[in-house]
Parts: structure tokens; sequence; C-alpha cells
């Protein structure tokens, strides 16, 4: 079955990026010039998807006028003669097809798929997480997308962390089958380090069947109140298989301010425009610190 449908849950708070969140979505601060969120749109894109389904909230309909036309906008910079100007906003608002669902309270990442449920049908689609930008030549999602359908199953997208960082992610005990993909067997959602299974992190990059919508709907709350994806996927565990995937490219928590800064600079260096300057900029402040440490 085609896969068409890409989910983009956005309705979080980002607290981690307080105070730059506090009023514009995380999901739209920029990495060089474009929104996080842009760099994954297009992820989704490249890798064949057509509809953008935004899992939103209250405050957070700029990200839906983001990836919208903007005539009043097109017509000024073409009256301005801004031709290059117009290109890229005329682009961006035509990339996919949007809809947006609410998330009314933030009761977590399953609740969130949860919403866009009845968008859905009974065909597989994709999750893709605003926060985990990928950088690199092909489409992370794109590799997940030919796992499914060589398996006809659900597939998340896994890297190794460092063991004390696993406590932050949804882990997976797997069986490795080869050339980066495996057998999961078990899924636990953030492990205090010494009970991990694995090193393998679960990454915001998720191709789903319906199953996992149907077994979301079952699964209670956590102690916090929340729906945990990694619950909804354990549990679907019981009635079909379930595979993970490493993926291309390198990937930067952009929800994290460290990374968002790694990410910045890495970007900002393969920029085509301001790459070469900055580039530039960067040794001689490295020269500085160089002399700053002598
Ligand atoms: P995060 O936990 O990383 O995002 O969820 P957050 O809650 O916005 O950020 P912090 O941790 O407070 O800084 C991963 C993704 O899932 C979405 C978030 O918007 C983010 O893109 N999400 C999370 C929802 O859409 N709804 C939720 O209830 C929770």
């Amino acid at each position: 079955m085609k896969l068409k449908r890409a989910v983009f849950p956005v309705a979080g708070f980002g607290t981690r990026f307080l105070p730059a969140s506090k009023a514009i979505p995380k999901e739209l601060i920029p990495l060089v010039d474009k929104p996080a969120l842009q760099y994954v749109v297009e992820e989704a894109v490249a890798a064949g998807f057509t509809t953008a389904i935004f899992v939103t909230a209250e405050g957070k309909a700029a990200i839906e006028d983001h990836f919208d036309r903007n005539l009043r906008l097109e017509a000024f910079l073409a009256s301005k003669g801004k031709e290059d100007l117009l290109r890229t906003v005329q682009q961006v608002g035509s990339l996919v097809e949007v809809v947006a669902v609410r998330q009314k309270q933030a009761l977590g990442l399953g609740h969130a798929v949860l919403q866009a449920a009845s968008l859905l049908g009974q065909e597989p689609f994709a999750v893709l997480l605003g926060d985990d930008v990928i950088v690199g030549d092909t489409p992370a999602i794109g590799h997940l997308a030919q796992v499914h359908r060589e398996t006809g199953a659900s597939v998340v997208a896994v890297m190794e962390v460092p063991q004390e960082e696993i406590a932050r992610y949804g882990c997976v005990a797997a069986q490795p089958l080869g050339g980066g993909v495996f057998r999961v067997l078990d899924l636990v959602e953030k492990p205090a380090p010494h009970q991990a299974p694995s090193r393998l992190a679960i990454i915001g990059r998720y191709i789903l069947t319906p199953a996992v919508l149907d077994e979301l709907h079952r699964t209670p709350p956590d102690p916090s109140g929340e729906i945990q994806l990694t619950e909804g996927l354990r549990r679907t565990l019981r009635r079909e298989p379930l595979y993970a995937c490493t993926f291309p490219g390198r990937r930067y928590d952009a929800g994290n301010k460290g990374d968002f800064l790694r990410a910045t600079v890495e970007l900002g260096l393969a920029h085509p425009e301001l790459g070469p300057a900055f580039r530039q900029f960067l040794q001689e402040v490295v020269r500085g610190l160089g002399a700053t440490s002598a």
C-alpha cells in the first residue's frame, strides 16, 4: 500500500526551549534560515509523502500558516521584483497538502497521534517528530518506508546512544537481522540506564500500521497521565511483528538547546550562500580560542 500521509505531532509546550518557545512554537524556531520543522517536512516530501497532518494546539496556528500560501506577501515580493524570495515562499506554501487537527490537552505522544486517527483510515502512515532534525543526503523516513515495504510491518528508527543517555528515550530490545535492521522483541519508555535492555534509542521517525492506532485506543495513561506511543507499540507487538532500523544522516535534537546550536553550526557551514563566510568566521573564533588557552 502506498504511503501518503505523514503525521507531525507539534502540540507540546517545548519547555526545554523556554523562554524562546513561550510565544513562538519551538518547531518554527529557525536553524539558519528555515524553521526546524520545515527540514522535517521536506524530508517526508523527499520520501514521497504528499499529505502533512499537523497535530497542533492552542497558540500554534503559525505552523499551518508557514506551510500555507501567503498571497499578500507573494504580491508584495512580485511588485518589488524580488523573484528569488517569491520562489522561496511559494515553494514552502506548495510543499504538501496540509491538514491540521487539535490536541486539546498535551496528554502525550501516543495521545497526539490518536488525534489524527479519523484521518488515517486503514492505511499505514508515517510519524515524524519536528524535534528530530536529521541531516543527510537521503531521507531517513524513506529508509524506514523501504523496510515497511519489505515487511508490511510497523518500523521505528533507532540509534545507539551512550548508556547514561538512554533514560531520555524509548528503548528497544531487538534481534539484529543485518543491514541495520532489527526485529523488535520488547520496548520500554525511558528506562533507568542499568535496567535498559540495550543502548538502542527510538528516534522520532516511525512508519505505523492501523493496528497501532487500535492498540493506542486501548492504552491507558501512564502514572503522569500521558498516553505513550512506546506503550502502544509494545501492546501491538502481541498481535504483529515490529521492526527497528538505523538510518543514514546525522540526527540533532532541535528541542535541546545544546544540540540546536550544534545543528545551527553544521547547517550554517553547509549553507550555499552563507557557508564560506561562516567557515572563515568560525576559523577566526577557533584561532582566538587557541590564543586564549595558550
Ligand atoms: P517532546 O516531549 O520532545 O516535546 O515531545 P515537548 O513536550 O514539546 O518538549 P519539552 O520536552 O517540554 O521541551 C516530542 C514531540 O511530540 C509532540 C511535541 O510537540 C514534540 O514535537 N507532543 C508531545 C505532542 O504533540 N503532544 C504531546 O502531548 C506531547
